[in-house]
Parts: structure tokens; sequence; C-alpha cells
């Protein structure tokens, strides 16, 4: 099947799937991106998993990180201005973390103190099964949450254009 097969396209789409923002550090460097590719993969043991696309700094950083920081954004104009900032630029070019507030977890992994809904979750597996995404298999081991919550929904983000497209994936 094609990327661009628009049934596929329009099913996804109509799932609106809640947006987060996956951070993490390795090697004294910090990175974060947008997702909307994240969910739940186990009840016991309770695992979560991110898939990260090849073409982002944030990939490349996660890749040797032993932590990632997984925020859950809501409808208001702060998250939005921050799906904006972590979604629609990359690290490769500005430092996100001088543009917002955020305070340190574990190996100097960055926590974006605005997200009152996250956690901290430990790096368990990673796969690449040669698509332009690669999966990491997370346990969540600091939870801080506020209910209730209501997520921030791909359908108010759509607009937004990535940092890096996905097919800027080193081959
Ligand atoms: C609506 C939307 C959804 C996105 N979903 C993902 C995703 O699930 N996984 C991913 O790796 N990148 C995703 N991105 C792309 C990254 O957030 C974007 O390319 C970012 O600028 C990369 O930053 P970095 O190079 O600093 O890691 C998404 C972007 C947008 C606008």
């Amino acid at each position: 099947m094609s990327s661009g097969d628009h049934r596929f396209v329009q099913l996804m789409a109509s799932l609106d799937s809640p947006m987060a923002i996956v951070t993490t550090a390795s090697d004294g460097q910090q990175a974060g991106c947008l997702i909307g590719f994240h969910s739940q993969c186990s009840i016991d043991p309770v695992r979560y998993a991110v898939w990260l696309s090849k073409a982002n700094r944030t990939c490349r950083l996660a890749v040797n990180a032993a932590y990632l920081g997984v925020h859950f954004l809501e409808p208001t104009a702060g998250h939005r201005q921050l799906a904006e900032l972590f979604g629609t630029v990359s690290g490769d070019d500005i430092d996100k973390f001088e543009r917002c507030a955020h305070q340190q977890g574990p190996e100097g992994l960055p926590l974006l103190t605005e997200c009152a809904n996250r956690f901290v979750g430990r790096r368990v597996a990673m796969s690449d099964d040669g698509s332009d995404h690669v999966c990491f298999v997370v346990e969540p081991i600091t939870i801080t949450s506020q209910s209730p919550m209501i997520p921030l929904r791909f359908h108010t983000v759509e607009d937004l254009s990535a940092g890096h497209d996905a097919d800027e994936a080193p081959t």
C-alpha cells in the first residue's frame, strides 16, 4: 500500500489521536519533539510505546538514551505554543529548551513544567523494522498527573508542518 492511499490517511486522521511531546537526553544533549504515534502497549507489566521518525534529532538522541519523558498536551494556548515549538522546528536549528520552562529528570532528561500530565519512562526495548520510524518501548517509572485531563487532539494541530519530514530520514 502506498503512503498516499487517501482511504488510509483519512482513516488515521479520523482517529484524531491525542498529541504528546517526547523529550530525551544523551551525550550531554537534550531533544524533544511533538508526536502523534504513541500508545500503552502492555498492561502487566505496564509498557508504553512511542514511535520516532528517523529524520528527527529526538530519535537520534533517544537511540542512546536511558529515559524518555512523555508529556500529554491539553487544548490550551500555552500547550498549542509548545506543540508549535516542538513540532515545527528542529533542535538541529534552535535550542527548544531555551524557549520553554523545564526541570531536570534522571540523567539530564528535560521535563516540561507546563505539562501537568506526564511520565518518565525507562527504556526497555527499541525496534527498527526498516520503516521510517523507530519504536521505543518504555516502563513508566515516575507519573505526574492532574485530572480531569482533556487531550489536545490531532485535528487542532493538523495545520502544523513538521520540522523534519519523515522522508528526510537517512537511508
Ligand atoms: C501533527 C504532527 C504530528 C507528528 N507526529 C510525530 C510522531 O509521531 N513521531 C515523530 O517522530 N515525529 C512526529 N512529528 C514531527 C516532529 O514533531 C517534528 O519533525 C519536529 O520538528 C522534530 O524535531 P527534532 O528534529 O528536534 O526532533 C509530528 C509533527 C506534527 C506537526
